[in-house]
């Protein structure tokens, strides 16, 4: 038998209605996965292995080595956690799905990260709306290996507790942070442009998209216009920021935001597709296929 994911209830938050999960912490129910959910995995561990071959940062290649996982059998969170916690202190955690807002920061504060316990269908292959086990396993735990990484992810979850008192608007703009970093960020290496964000790795169109199409923006890491810049969330991304190192993420990042969000509340959020006088732009897309539709 195939377990279920407990659903309590949809959130109406600034990206729509979306699922939200019981908030508990399980056991990640590892002898309910049937075959298929095993061939599901091998399907898109082996397909994505190969696409990033080139187009992924070199530390996440090199610590998805280190944790080794397979195509045989979804990884179990417990041999992770073992790797993990003894490299940068972070650990695993089973949960049903996305969780409040608070609920995530405070694990993140804590250096722990939840990973969403069931895995797609395979008519989901090539897109889910919602992160499963595939993009919380393969996409967002092997950065969790590396250290300057570990330690942006902490401070994030800190941040997001900080935001969250502070207002919906902070939190909007802290969101989009995440997303344009954690989740579609791009880093220049030594070969080239490379992706270190887990929204693309986990995605075989996405890891495509973002370095080939000449569709995108890509420009330049900057705090402020990141954080007023809306994004997709049911198409390709029409802009992506690039960073130097994650070296770069910290520092920009280390300064109290309080001040920043109440200066932010007073400007105009920018469209996900735009090109300001000052960016600095690495390409400017030609926005073709763009669908006009309202950016969140
Ligand atoms: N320095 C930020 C604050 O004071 C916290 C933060 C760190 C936010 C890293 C995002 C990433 O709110
Ligand atoms: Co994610």
């Amino acid at each position: 038998m195939n377990a279920q994911p407990r659903r309590v209830e949809h959130l109406q938050t600034d990206k729509g209605s979306v699922p939200v999960y019981t908030t508990a912490v399980v056991e990640q129910p590892w002898s309910t996965y049937t075959r298929e959910d095993h061939a599901t995995w091998a399907t898109l561990f082996e397909r994505q292995r190969e696409i990033l071959v080139g187009r992924a940062a070199r530390e996440f290649i090199e610590n998805q080595h280190k944790f080794g996982m397979t195509p045989q059998a979804i990884p179990k969170f417990s041999d992770l956690n073992r790797v993990l916690k003894q490299a940068t202190g972070w650990e695993l955690i089973g949960v049903e799905g996305l969780l409040p807002e608070l609920t995530f920061f405070d694990h993140l504060a804590n250096r722990r990260f939840p990973v969403t316990w069931w895995i797609r269908k395979p008519e989901q292959i090539d897109y889910i709306s919602e992160p499963d086990l595939f993009h919380d396993l393969f996409g967002h735990v092997p950065l969790l290996l590396n250290p300057v990484f570990a330690d942006y992810m902490q401070a994030y979850g800190k941040g997001g507790v900080k935001a969250h008192g502070i207002g919906t608007e902070a939190l909007v703009n802290l969101t989009r942070l995440y997303w344009y970093t954690v989740e579609f960020g791009l880093i220049r290496q030594d070969d080239g442009l490379r992706i270190y964000g887990s929204g693309i790795v986990s995605s075989k169109g996405d890891s495509i998209h973002c370095l080939e199409s000449a569709a995108p923006n890509r420009i330049g890491f900057d705090l402020q216009r990141i954080m007023r810049t809306r994004y997709r969330i049911d198409t390709y991304q029409k802009t992506y920021f690039v960073i130097d190192s994650y070296d770069e993420l910290i520092r920009a990042t280390e300064p109290d935001f309080t001040p920043l969000y109440a200066q932010l509340a007073r400007s105009e959020s920018i469209p996900a597709g735009a090109v300001l006088p000052g960016d600095d732009v690495l390409q400017r897309g030609t926005g073709e296929g763009w669908a006009d539709n309202a950016d969140v």
